[in-house]
């Protein structure tokens, strides 16, 4: 590609951003050609939500310049403005409204309106959601509510919503975190097209496959500092992961060999199980210090389960036998019987966005911290500290706001919550979704650690080489049935895959 400055759509140029006093951004160098996939890669925390905030105006840069099509951009601006330069945003953190349908998500705030009036048209709103619904093929209805729909058809409507505003770039803040594969393969060629079209796409991922996939360049961000620009021909997962982490990815961190001592006791048995339109028919046992993973493609019901066995959802038939004895799962009683739930949606279900670290780790853990009701805060700071340093959760500070953190140090937050509790069994869905290839290393040591202390571990997971690794066992479901039981541990991510989807 030629480097004539009018292929040059974004330039940024010695961009610094700190908050109270804390350095995120130093001196940032960037630019974005027309027509080019640009990915930003480094830790969580590294700075590039914040430099998604400066392109687009939600957060204002402390120094430096942003040029957008040969004009500076003033320091902070409103969506509108941003809209009308031809920026679309998918954020890291969903911004879609709660209450609202698809169609009213994807249109807020460019609603049609009906002749020269300021009523808006609904009947046209809705059959424009569909035409676009139907021009990429996603499995959506556009008058279904927001609240009814699983985070990655949420993330779809997202995405949608993006894509309908016709931009010059569009930016995409981890866009397929909640995505099942099919589905990011569904976004990597709307991507490759929007590319050939000429649009320019800002792209954010902790999944490396896809980022090699994607690239035409990378910017590499460590600790707030540019470390690297590479060209295609530079790009490889391996090069890219030592830069973003500052030293290789020994081949002994993937390969930690685990030694695992499954008892024959069992500690969770389900029967049975049915629960109206969503699954039916499951039966399944989980043995103390088991890791028995749950695969499927969207709708198969694997999150549907879980929910169920841990007491969110209504079972209609069937039966749970928590060591021995049948349970009619209750939130409640799972919590006093040492039952942990890391859910897929964190953000919604996990976290208290304005109290601190120690406080939101702590919440699920007052018998550890409270003495006869008195809350005893060494105890609540120890706990903390020890999730803190399980997940390394950055800033290493107990009482930062983890409204402040950066995404993926949220989604540790939620996780070391439930590593630090004396659990029976961990229920855990999506566990390394949003996490960088450094921390997720770390989060694997911790699940199997519990797992060697006996905990029985649930785990669902998308991520096929997570799962296969993990697992002791692996079950497959299709459309709410379980269709195949994996019983060795030498199962491979394509056999898994293959039963996902219907091919054996
Ligand atoms: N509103 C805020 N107040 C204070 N600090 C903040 C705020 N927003 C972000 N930070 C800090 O800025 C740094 C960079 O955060 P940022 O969200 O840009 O990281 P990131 O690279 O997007 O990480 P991730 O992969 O986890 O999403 C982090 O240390 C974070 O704690
Ligand atoms: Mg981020």
């Amino acid at each position: 590609m030629s480097t004539n400055t009018n292929d040059i759509l974004v330039q940024g140029k010695h961009v610094t951003k700190s908050y109270h006093g804390n350095v995120v951004l130093e001196d940032i160098e960037f630019d974005i050609r027309r027509g080019e996939v640009h990915s930003l890669v480094g830790e969580n925390g590294a700075g590039k939500s914040t430099l998604v905030k400066i392109i687009t105006g939600v957060t204002p840069r402390n120094n430096g310049e942003v040029d957008f099509d040969g004009h500076e951009l003033p320091i902070d601006f409103p969506r509108t403005f941003v809209e009308k330069l031809g920026i679309a945003v998918i954020f890291q953190e969903l911004s879609l409204i709660p209450g609202l349908t698809v169609a009213q998500n994807i249109f807020l705030g460019r609603e049609p309106k009906l002749g020269k009036t300021r009523l808006i048209d609904k009947k046209k709103m809705v059959t424009d959601a569909e035409a676009i619904i139907k021009k990429y093929n996603f499995p959506l209805d556009p008058k279904a509510e927001i609240d009814s729909l699983s985070i990655g058809k949420r993330q779809l409507v997202e995405i949608l919503k993006a894509l309908s505003m016709d931009s010059k770039l569009m930016i995409m803040d981890e866009p397929t975190a909640s995505l099942n594969l099919k589905e990011s393969k569904l976004l990597f060629d709307i991507i490759k097209n929007l590319r050939e079209e000429g649009v320019s796409i800002l792209y954010i991922s902790h999944r490396m496959e896809e980022v090699f996939e994607l690239s035409d360049r990378v910017t590499v961000l460590r600790d707030g500092q540019k470390v690297a620009l590479l060209d295609r021909e530079e790009i490889s997962p391996e090069r890219i992961i030592s830069l973003m982490i500052g030293r290789d990815l020994s081949v002994s961190d993937y390969e930690e060999s685990v030694l695992k001592t499954v008892s024959g006791d069992t500690i969770l048995e389900v029967k049975k199980l049915c629960s109206e339109k969503k699954f039916s028919d499951i039966s399944f046992s989980l043995n103390k210090g088991e890791i028995l993973g749950i695969s499927g493609l969207v709708g198969s019901g694997r999150t549907e389960i879980v929910r169920a066995i841990y007491g969110v959802d209504p079972i209609t038939s069937g039966s749970v036998l928590f060591d021995g004895k049948e349970i009619t799962p209750t939130v409640k009683q799972s919590i006093s019987l040492g039952f942990g739930f890391v859910p897929e949606d964190r953000r919604q279900q996990g976290v208290f966005m304005q109290l601190p670290i120690n406080k939101n780790i702590c919440s699920t853990n007052f018998d550890r911290y409270t003495r006869m009701g008195f809350v005893n805060e060494k105890g609540e700071d120890a706990i903390a500290e020890s999730g803190i340093n399980m997940v390394s959760i950055k800033p290493k500070d107990p009482n930062y706001i983890v409204g402040n953190l950066s995404g993926g140090n949220q989604q540790k937050v939620v996780l070391a919550k439930w590593l630090v509790r004396d659990l029976s069994i961990l229920i855990i869905d999506e566990p390394t979704a949003g996490i960088d290839v450094g921390a997720k290393d770390e989060i694997y040591s911790v699940i199997n650690n519990l797992a060697r202390k006996g905990v029985g571990v649930l785990l669902i997971s998308s991520d096929l080489p997570e799962l296969t690794r993990l697992s002791d066992r692996i079950i497959v479901l299709r459309e709410g049935k379980m269709i195949k039981e994996f019983k060795d541990q030498s199962i491979t991510e394509e056999e898994v895959l293959r039963a996902s989807s219907g091919l054996i």
